[in-house]
């Protein structure tokens, strides 16, 4: 298993035999990056897309909370977001998306080594919301496990198991990211009620066939500084739910909007820089960029910082709203669905959530 460190500017990654604490890297920026162009061990097999099908518009929304649909559309680029039918569960959302991108990916649930569900929104909190997905596909007695870093779930998953799969023993991973975030929403809060919505998306990932294509690098990072600025802050082991809790809303989300925007900018800026530095290359060599879908304008802000035209922008906020860690592989099932990512194009990802959690990935496809 290769790990190295490096400063988003620092340039490429160093090789993997560089220890961590390597007196170029301060601490706080510390980070863990992939393979270097040209020598991509893994790559995604295939992927899929589960949204519920209840669609509920701005316009609905109006009608629960002092909003609009003129505030939300430009403020936010959301027009619309999927809710999850009542009885529909995280595990039942995750596992259609999974099914999907097993059988794009021609694997069989059985051949699976590992399973990874990056979600803060899980069937219940105990057990992890893979089992429940383990066993809806069928897939055996695979490594199972949820990952919490939010948002940025999914890159958090798929740096996981891209590094499980290089350092040998584990071959195909399927790497979910899904959210039900509609029941842990506030919906008389329109600061928070009006930006989420519910969905999966995810990707099996194995070893390359030598071909040059697959994950070139990730990199991850977490500021526990601002774990407060976006928080459920309830129905864990600090205030365990109670009516007191409930009548308060602490068991629902809570979110400081603005911190967390300018933190997006900062950070999903920095990570893309990163992940450009990290293989040699420009935003001007990138050809799609599919990143977590929080908010239009945190994006055209990262265009403008990291040098990424817009239109290299894979965009659907305005169909799904923010679902979360399922942002990022619903963008890209939906991309590949379009017929507009083509064989040897350079995609970066990049997500940002609570914690807060961020990271990129850079994927010669
Ligand atoms: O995925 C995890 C990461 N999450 C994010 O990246 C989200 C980051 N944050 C954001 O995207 C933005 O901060 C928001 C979309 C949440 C809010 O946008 P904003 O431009 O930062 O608005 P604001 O919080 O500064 O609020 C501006 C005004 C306020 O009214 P006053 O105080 O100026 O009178 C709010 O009360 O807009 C008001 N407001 C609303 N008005 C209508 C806030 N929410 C709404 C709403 N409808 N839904």
């Amino acid at each position: 298993m290769s790990s190295s460190s490096d400063h988003p500017a620092a340039g490429s990654i160093p090789p993997s035999s560089s220890s961590p604490s390597a007196p170029s890297s301060p601490p706080s920026v510390r980070s863990f990056g992939g393979g270097k162009v040209g020598a991509p061990a893994v790559r995604i097999l295939g992927t899929g897309r589960y949204t519920p099908e209840k669609i509920v518009t701005n316009v609905d929304l109006e009608k629960m909370v002092d909003t609009s649909d003129a505030w939300i559309v430009e403020r936010t680029g959301i027009r619309e977001r999927r809710v999850a039918a009542p009885g529909e569960l995280t595990s039942d959302m995750a596992a259609a998306a999974g099914r999907m991108a097993l059988e794009k990916a021609g694997i069989s649930a059985d051949e699976l080594d590992m399973i990874i569900v990056g979600t803060i929104s899980g069937d219940m909190p105990m057990p992890a919301c893979a089992a429940f997905v383990q066993q809806k596909l069928g897939a055996k007695t695979c490594p199972s496990f949820d990952l919490s870093a939010a948002c940025a779930g999914f890159l958090y998953g798929l740096t996981i198991g891209e590094r499980f799969i290089r350092a040998g023993g584990v071959r195909y991973v399927l790497v979910i990211g899904v959210e039900l975030l509609s029941r842990l929403l506030n919906w008389e809060d329109r600061k928070t009620c009006v930006l989420f919505g519910d969905g999966a998306g995810a990707v099996v990932i194995g070893p390359n066939d030598g071909d040059g294509r697959g994950i070139l690098s990730t990199h991850i990072f977490t500021d526990g500084s601002l774990a407060g600025s976006l928080f459920i802050p309830g129905g864990g082991s600090k205030e365990p739910v109670s009516q007191e809790v409930v009548d308060k809303r602490r068991h629902l989300v809570h979110m400081e909007g603005q911190d967390v925007f300018k933190a997006a900018v900062r950070n999903l800026s920095s990570a893309s820089q990163a992940a450009l530095a990290a293989n040699g290359v420009s935003g001007k060599d990138v050809d799609w960029v599919v990143a977590h879908q929080a908010n239009l304008r945190i994006l055209q802000a990262v265009s403008q910082r990291v040098e990424l035209p817009m239109e290299r922008f894979f965009i659907n906020i305005h169909k799904y709203g923010n679902t979360s860690s399922a942002s990022i592989p619903i963008a890209l099932d939906e991309l590949l669905g379009e017929g507009k990512l083509k064989q040897g194009q350079l995609v970066l990802m990049c997500a940002l959530g609570a914690g807060i959690s961020w990271g990129s990935a850079l994927i010669r496809w």
